[in-house]
């Protein structure tokens, strides 16, 4: 009876031990796997880390890109193209309640491009012609790009088509880790570059100017035949589908669409030279006005104010680029103020320069000339429905969706994802319709006056 007793205490005992023991040996091995881990890690930390990819996800719900921000989609575009109270309100309320939106990071733009063919594919780009008439009507385009990567790649998908070809200008002031993220766009397609020429844009000088006629050369280089080429910024959008645009362009017949204008000619801004000084080593530059006199323009050329962004025909760009007097014009206006706002208008203007026999260029007085490539809410126009400027000029929100869209122009300046997400989906899904739909335009007939104004 005692025997069988202590027997049966022992049995319990050393079940008591190795239970202990085996739950001690377990931790002891996970903690071995734990450090082993560790110290791992401490080799290898002095090379980059390689982020996995993962599902990208906004936190804050407050991202630019109706793609990462779902709350975005619950707006009815249509309804607000419409103008429609309540939408609207519903809208407004979202922005006020959220407001800083965020876009992309640099990371998740790497992300994105990493494989170019999915990239195409999920974020819809047009990879085939949408028809004939646009595919034996290709298109050049300069995008004028200063810091906005997100609003940047959102431009490009919307305007994208395999015929035609974009240059892309990059501010040399943009950091080097954004430049990188728009090279691997661009590496994504064929037909998209960077300008072989980069230059440090200083605001108002001839360095703005010198930006567009990089890309021009580069786009002549190219030796594609395009037919038209059309400068933009990247804070513009399309109020044309390309189908729309090719069919405008047709119109015009081989005439340019550049603004001309007489009646605001600011003859100060050639008075007196302006001296532009860039500073290599910091990236930045800045503009002098002297009180040097300016001398005459070359050749007798009447000066004539117009918009820095405006449709050119490719005969014009090559006349642009390589007649004496056009370049002479352009060496005179180095120390003017803006000269990309009277460079591209005193060559089209064939009113007071007949002699200059500019391809496309304009025989009518340049008040009287119309201009469909820009829609432009200066703030003295009474365009302006978002009542919010930068620099004099109207940033559209969706207040101006309704006006938007009965205009006859090509292009709308300007927007900013950050300020108002909403219209700027809303415009993409727009043009996308537009373009899906195969949309003609409403009425080709206004835009065939220039034509009677050539030579
Ligand atoms: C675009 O088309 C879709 C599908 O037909 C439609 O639901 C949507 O309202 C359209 N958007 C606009 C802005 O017209
Ligand atoms: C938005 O950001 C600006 C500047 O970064 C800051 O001054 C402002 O307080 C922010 N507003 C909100 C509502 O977070």
């Amino acid at each position: 009876m005692r025997v069988r007793l202590f027997r049966l205490r022992t049995l319990r005992y050393i079940t008591y031990v190795v239970l202990v023991m085996s739950v001690y040996l377990f931790w002891t091995l996970l903690w071995i796997e734990d450090t082993s881990e560790s110290s791992n890690n401490l080799k290898v930390l002095n090379v980059p880390v390689v982020p996995k990819s993962r599902k990208v996800q906004d936190m804050t719900n407050r991202k630019s890109d109706p793609d990462i921000n779902p709350a975005l989609k619950t707006f009815n575009c249509r309804k607000l193209f419409d103008g429609d109270r309540v939408e609207k309100t519903r809208a407004k309320k979202y922005l006020a309640e959220n407001r800083n939106f965020t876009q992309r990071t640099n990371l998740e733009m790497r992300t994105l491009t990493e494989n170019c063919d999915r990239y195409k594919e999920i974020r819809g780009y047009h990879t085939k012609p949408m028809s004939s008439i646009e595919e034996g009507f290709p298109l050049a385009f300069n995008i004028l790009f200063y810091k906005n990567v997100e609003q940047l790649e959102r431009l490009l998908r919307t305007i994208y088509r395999p015929q035609n070809q974009y240059c892309i200008h990059i501010d040399k002031k943009t950091p080097e880790s954004v430049i990188e993220i728009v090279q691997l766009l661009t590496d994504c397609f064929d037909n998209v570059f960077i300008a072989s020429r980069l230059e440090i844009v200083v605001y108002a000088s001839y360095t703005r100017l010198k930006a567009d006629i990089n890309c021009m050369e580069d786009h002549i280089e190219n030796g594609y035949n395009w037919k038209y080429l059309i400068n933009m910024a990247a804070s513009e959008f399309p109020v044309m589908s390309n189908h729309q645009i090719v069919e405008i362009l047709k119109s015009f017949n081989g005439a340019n669409d550049i603004h001309e204008v007489f009646s605001t000619m600011d003859k100060n801004r050639f008075k007196k030279r302006y001296y532009t000084y860039i500073d290599l080593r910091e990236n930045d530059g800045y503009m002098i006005h002297s009180n040097d006199l300016k001398e005459d323009p070359p050749h007798g050329l009447t000066i004539t104010k117009g918009n820095a962004y405006n449709v050119f025909s490719i005969d014009f760009v090559k006349f642009a680029l390589s007649n004496q007097k056009a370049r002479d014009l352009l060496s005179w206006s180095a120390d003017t103020y803006t000269p990309d706002e009277h460079y591209w208008a005193t060559l089209n203007n064939l009113y007071s320069n007949p002699f200059l026999h500019t391809p496309g260029g304009c025989k009518a007085h340049p008040d009287k000339k119309p201009f469909f490539g820009r829609y432009i809410g200066w703030k003295d126009s009474n365009r302006c429905h978002s009542g919010h400027f930068v620099h004099n000029i109207c940033i559209f929100g969706m207040n101006d969706l309704q006006t938007i869209k009965l205009r006859h122009e090509i292009i709308a300046n300007k927007f900013d994802i950050e300020y108002d997400p909403i219209a700027y989906m809303c415009m993409e899904e727009w043009i996308r319709n537009k373009t899906i739909n195969s949309e003609d335009l409403p009425n080709q007939n206004v835009y065939k006056k220039l034509d009677t104004f050539q030579n």
